[in-house]
């Protein structure tokens, strides 16, 4: 009995007589310009009476363990407080609760921060043990573009995780907002975001930040997934419909990146498949019957390539003189230097025909592979077929019963002054008309 009556007296005065400092949370991890609450409680010997009662913060190169006291963040007399602390701090000063608020945090701040109380008593000193550590998140968030292949660029099928974060610590303070292209992804609340196969179409700039606040937004990042040529197709100028005469323009669209460095173009007519153009754009300055047809293109960068899909042009014909069509021709010949038109002229028993051959020449600028056509010089032979609808020129053409064009040779090395003979061939021509 007596045994139990000491051991309940012990007890009582290891309780009246303790010291202790309980902390609250134990780490503490705030964005820079916000307050924070370091929350604390305390016991002392309750047959002491409080002395002073203070925070501090040891300085980095200090003993973080309570022993150094550093920087006085907190006094009860507030002379003893540190400048930079001064009017930042809001101690509760309330019996045994030694909870404080400090406000507008900055990377200044980041430590281990201690209570102490010392009493009235020759021994009444107490510093409570382990503290609260503070961490500042410095804004703004950064997104960091992690993948599984360290180095290179980021292809298609890559597996790639966007982190939001900070230079020190991230608050736990979600949910996080996600925006791509700066609209909001509705669904992206983590502070990790992630692409199992990512694909052409996450390519775009991203950012991130706490939802509901505009002060956390990042810059934006770019995700750089890189793909072939993407939605291959070809745009018309002029759109509508194309008469023979009219200027032609074929323009080879696609998404890519990187961006497309090789067009290629071709010409299905019948089951011929020719090559006609090596530029993004495919040009042709007066269209002709012969330019009737079916075109694609096909748009190649450092990924891989892609066809566009078929487009038919359909050149409806003009009826006009037959004559005025030549003087045209000849003109474009003059002009331009680069169509060389020759005309055969034929007339059989009392129908008028006209047999055209052009011959124009495209030079195509660009290298081409092995795999395709190695010439530089691509040669067009149009021809043209045409009746003539005015009766009175098929009269005065019906005096002339033969005549023959010598056709130069094809090949590139022929002479250029060929179109000179070629022009007089269709001002003899054109004189016999009139003349009549
Ligand atoms: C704290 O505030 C007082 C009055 O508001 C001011 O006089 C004093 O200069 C301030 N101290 C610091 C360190 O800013
Ligand atoms: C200590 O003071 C703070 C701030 O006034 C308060 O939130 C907290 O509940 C108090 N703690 C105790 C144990 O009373
Ligand atoms: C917060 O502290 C920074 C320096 O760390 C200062 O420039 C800023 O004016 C302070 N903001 C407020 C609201 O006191
Ligand atoms: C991404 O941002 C850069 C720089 O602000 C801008 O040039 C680019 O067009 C943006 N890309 C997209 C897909 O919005
Ligand atoms: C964000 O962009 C602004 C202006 O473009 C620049 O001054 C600032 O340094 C950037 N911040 C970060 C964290 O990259
Ligand atoms: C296909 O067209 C090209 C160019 O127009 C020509 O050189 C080639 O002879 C044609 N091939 C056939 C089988 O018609
Ligand atoms: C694409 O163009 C580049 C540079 O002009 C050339 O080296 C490459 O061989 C071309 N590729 C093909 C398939 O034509």
């Amino acid at each position: 009995m007596l045994y139990i009556i000491l051991l309940m007296q012990l007890h009582l005065s290891a309780v009246m007589y303790t010291w202790s400092v309980s902390y609250s949370p134990e780490t503490i991890c705030a964005f820079e310009g916000s307050s924070v609450d370091f929350s604390c409680s305390f016991e002392y010997p309750y047959s002491h009476t409080l002395g002073t009662l203070k925070w501090f913060k040891p300085e980095t190169y200090q003993k973080q363990d309570g022993s150094h006291e550093g920087i006085v963040v907190y006094h009860s007399n507030a002379k003893e407080t540190n400048k930079l602390y001064q009017n930042r701090t809001v101690y509760t000063n309330q019996d045994k609760n030694c909870s404080f608020k400090l406000h507008n945090v900055s990377k200044t701040d980041i430590g281990r921060y201690f209570f102490r109380l010392t009493t009235n008593s020759r021994y009444g000193k107490f510093t409570g043990p382990g503290g609260i550590n503070l961490n500042v998140a410095v804004l703004p968030f950064r997104v960091t573009v992690h993948r599984e292949k360290a180095n290179g660029h980021i292809h298609e099928g890559d597996s790639v995780t966007l982190t939001c974060g900070l230079e020190n610590c991230t608050p736990k303070q979600g949910p996080f907002a996600w925006f791509k292209n700066k609209l909001l992804l509705p669904h992206a609340t983590e502070s990790e975001l992630k692409f199992s196969f990512v694909s052409h179409e996450d390519f775009g700039n991203y950012s991130c930040g706490l939802k509901n606040s505009n002060r956390t937004l990042t810059n934006e990042t770019l995700l750089d997934v890189r793909y072939s040529p993407k939605n291959v197709e070809i745009t018309v100028f002029p759109s509508g419909e194309i008469q023979e005469g009219d200027s032609l323009t074929l323009i080879c669209k696609s998404n890519a990146n990187p961006a497309v460095t090789n067009y290629t173009w071709f010409k299905i007519s019948r089951t011929n498949v020719s090559y006609v153009g090596c530029s993004r754009e495919y040009s042709i300055r007066v269209v002709s019957q012969t330019d009737d047809g079916q075109y694609f293109c096909i748009a190649e960068n450092d990924i891989g390539y892609q066809n566009s899909t078929v487009l038919t042009v359909t050149v409806l014909k003009v009826e006009e003189p037959g004559h005025q069509h030549f003087l045209l021709a000849a003109t474009g010949a003059l002009f331009f230097g680069i169509a060389v038109t020759l005309v055969i002229f034929c007339l059989v028993k009392r129908r008028t025909q006209f047999a055209t051959k052009r011959l124009t020449e495209q030079v195509c600028v660009c290298i081409s592979s092995d795999q395709r056509p190695t010439a530089t010089l691509t040669e067009e032979v149009y021809e043209n077929l045409r009746k003539m609808s005015k009766p009175e020129f098929e009269e005065n053409l019906t005096n002339l019963t033969y005549a023959e064009l010598m056709l130069p040779p094809t090949n590139t090395d022929r002479p250029r002054h060929n179109s000179q003979e070629d022009r007089l061939v269709i001002y003899s021509l054109v004189r016999n008309n009139e003349d009549h």
